[in-house]
């Protein structure tokens, strides 16, 4: 039987899932989404509401911005749930284990600023590896078995051969950060060989894009490490001109390569890998999975791709390497596309469309 809340909200919409009456919503599957109210997490969201899930957000805001769940409600049309907390105090997962019944748990709350973790090791070993035990404690207390885990292509590092697949070696970590999605994956690996629990880590390529409604996308506290808000950002006349680091690399035109994907194809790729999860029904199961598009695009590309779409021009310029930058990655995404039936769909082109409309509905600074 569903559990089943009763909202007195005056915004019931027919948009809710499992409305039974306007004022009785019996509840779909509960998912605990820590960092919900992050750039790929707050996606997810919106891509698990509509596949008829009820997400939890855990989030502290420590890189989002409390706005994020205004959107999230103006997409969705009913209100989310959601707790303001630390990913690392058990406290606040045995309140909401105890308060909703969640089978499933979708773990994004992380820091990932890879130059930053090489200045403060111990912050980002803390919290990303704190935050993912004291995850997995409470879900062996309160009997709560799968687990979404946000890992990188950052594993892979400087990969021999492109594309990678899952079975590439996974080099010697290049940051602290990239270290910590690393011994995740361990941690995860070792416990779901011992324990009663179903876990997939899905290695991330580049998320870029917005909700096409422009009302959720990236929101970077202070100057964007990454490539497209940095664009997008200069488009918008917030930063003079984008600085592309480095155009010697052994590339067609010189620039690093990447596999940008639509942080909504991201963002399905999680539902497609809980259904997968609660299908499979398995015990002890641990599994891996690229998620990106299975092309490569440099930099230059990217920010002629953002011109040519949005008929603008950014200016841009040329600079130095940036330190721990690899030369060219993408992945293969053939298991994927086998194991858990996705795909992603949109283009870079849209993906670059939608990061604009995002920016530009954005309060000028
Ligand atoms: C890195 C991590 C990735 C992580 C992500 C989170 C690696 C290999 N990848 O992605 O795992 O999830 O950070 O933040 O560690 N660029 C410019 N100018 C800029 C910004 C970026 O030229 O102002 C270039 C970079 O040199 C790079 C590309 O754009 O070639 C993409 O950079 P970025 O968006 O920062 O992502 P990654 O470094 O690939």
């Amino acid at each position: 039987m569903p559990k089943c809340t009763y909202y007195t909200h005056s915004f019931v919409t027919a948009n809710m899932p499992f409305v039974t009456s306007p004022l009785l919503i019996c509840q779909a599957m509960k998912i605990l989404v820590t960092g919900g109210a992050g750039f790929i997490g707050s996606h997810t969201v919106v891509s698990l509401s509509e596949a008829g899930f009820t997400p939890v957000i855990l989030d502290n805001f420590s890189n989002s911005n409390p706005e994020v769940l205004a959107g999230l409600e103006a997409i969705l049309g009913y209100p989310v749930i959601f707790y303001e907390g630390d990913c690392n105090d058990s406290g606040i997962y045995s309140r909401i284990f105890t308060e909703h019944e969640i089978g499933s748990i979708i773990h994004f709350a992380a820091y990932k600023a890879v130059g930053e973790s090489m200045e403060q090791p111990l912050k980002y070993y803390r919290n990303n590896l704190g935050s993912l035990l004291a995850l997995l404690d409470s879900m062996q207390q309160h009997g709560a078995g799968n687990l979404i885990f946000s890992s990188s292509c950052t594993v892979y590092g400087e990969p021999d051969q492109v594309p990678v697949t899952e079975n590439t070696p996974v080099k010697p970590a290049s940051s602290v950060y990239g270290n910590t999605k690393q011994i995740g994956e361990e941690i995860l690996q070792d416990v779901a060989s011992s324990l009663p629990f179903s876990i997939i880590s899905l290695r991330y390529f580049n998320p870029v894009g917005a909700h096409p409604s422009g009302l959720i996308g990236e929101l970077p506290i202070g100057v964007p490490n990454n490539l497209v808000p940095f664009v997008t950002q200069t488009a918008a006349g917030i930063r003079e001109v984008i600085t592309i680091f480095g155009n010697d690399y052994p590339t067609p035109d010189g620039t690093c390569i990447r596999d940008y994907i639509h942080v909504m194809d991201l963002a399905e790729a999680h539902v497609a890998a809980l259904n997968h999860l609660l299908k499979v029904k398995r015990e002890k199961y641990y599994d891996v999975f690229n998620v990106g598009t299975g092309t490569g695009n440099s930099v230059l590309e990217v920010v002629n791709t953002f011109d040519q779409v949005n008929n603008m021009h950014v200016a841009h310029q040329f600079g130095p390497r940036r330190s721990g930058d690899v030369i060219a990655v993408w992945g293969n995404v053939d298991k994927s596309a086998e194991v858990l039936g996705w795909k992603a769909s949109r283009s870079l082109a849209q993906a670059l469309k939608d990061a604009w409309n995002w920016q530009n509905r954005l309060p000028k600074p």
